[in-house]
């Protein structure tokens, strides 16, 4: 039996494949997925992210999230994502979302998980934020936190903030702020994991299942990175599931990390200290990645999946 947990998301091409991993990995026993605005809008993430689960037999429930940040509105991000937050891959609409709120359903499985829950974030950390400042004891529930979010350096959403956390970086500090064991997936560990039309080509050959066509049709129509070198696009939020089920391929270091709340250009931006130099909250900071056992993994798992 895996690890209890729980995926809040905003799909999103690279959520989608994520949560296809998940599914392929019997090391997590995913109890709930949670949804949020983000990529798109929730009438367009909440229905993906059921799509998504439809391709596979039984999959866990599928809850709707907050539709805005904390404070403000989301900056939906079409130019990768497409229009319908998909990649405009058609896929059959799958199970129907619960009525049950995501901050609910949160709240729900850690306090009712027999033990500490892996608790993974793909998008801006709206539903996870609204959870525990509720019921903040909740975070002596979560065994680990692993947040896709941030960056030491340069921004994808401004020069200054990756994309979550530019969303809601308000909630993102709540996050930290919480005292759950913290793993920070950023962009530099991300940009380690470059889709790039080899391996794609690869990870297609992998198996005839339709779940990994549709993971390789929705990763086929994201544009190549420019930040990247314009050779491939980034496997964000497959990066923070592998963390989950192979931390081996990684390597981490102790680091302190706080948001910047400011009105200005630099909103959003995470200071992470890696040279203790400073303040903020403790997280473990996800540096450096096998890529090759990163992609060995992503498609031996999604050829699992029907
Ligand atoms: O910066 C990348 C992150 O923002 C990923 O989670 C992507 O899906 C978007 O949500
Ligand atoms: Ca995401």
């Amino acid at each position: 039996m895996g690890s209890p947990t729980l995926i809040d998301c905003d799909p999103g091409t690279d959520d989608a494949l994520a949560l296809l991993l998940a599914f392929g990995s019997p090391e997590l026993d995913l109890r709930a997925i949670t949804v949020v605005g983000g990529n798109l809008g929730l009438d367009r993430t909440l229905p993906n992210a059921c799509a998504v689960a439809g391709l596979i037999a039984a999959p866990p429930a599928v809850h709707p999230g907050a539709d805005r940040p904390l404070l403000g509105a989301f900056t939906p991000e079409p130019r990768v994502h497409g229009a319908d937050g998909l990649g405009g891959v058609r896929l059959s609409a799958g199970p129907a979302p619960r009525a049950e709120l995501a901050a609910d359903a949160i709240r729900g499985h850690l306090r009712a998980s027999p033990t500490p829950m892996t608790v993974i974030g793909l998008g801006p950390a709206t539903n996870l934020a609204l959870a525990l400042a509720t019921e903040p004891a909740l975070a002596a529930r979560i065994g680990t936190l692993i947040l896709m979010t941030g960056a030491w350096g340069e921004g994808n959403a401004t020069p200054a903030a990756e994309f979550n956390a530019f969303n809601d970086p308000e909630a993102l500090a709540i996050l930290l702020a919480a005292g759950a064991p913290t793993v920070l997936v950023g962009l530099e560990l991300t940009a380690q994991a470059l889709a790039t039309p080899a391996r794609l080509a690869s990870l297609r050959a992998r198996g005839t299942g339709q779940a990994l066509a549709a993971a390789c049709d929705i990763q086929a129509s994201v544009p190549a990175s420019a930040r990247l070198g314009g050779v491939g696009a980034a496997l964000h939020d497959p990066c923070a599931v592998a963390y989950a089920i192979r931390p081996d391929l990684f390597t981490t270091r102790a680091a302190r990390v706080t948001v910047d709340l400011g009105p200005g250009p630099s909103r959003g931006r995470t200071v992470i200290d890696r040279w203790g130099r400073g303040g903020g909250a403790p997280v473990t900071l996800a540096e450096t990645l096998d890529a090759d056992g990163f992609f060995a993994l992503l498609g031996e798992r999604l050829a699992r999946l029907p």
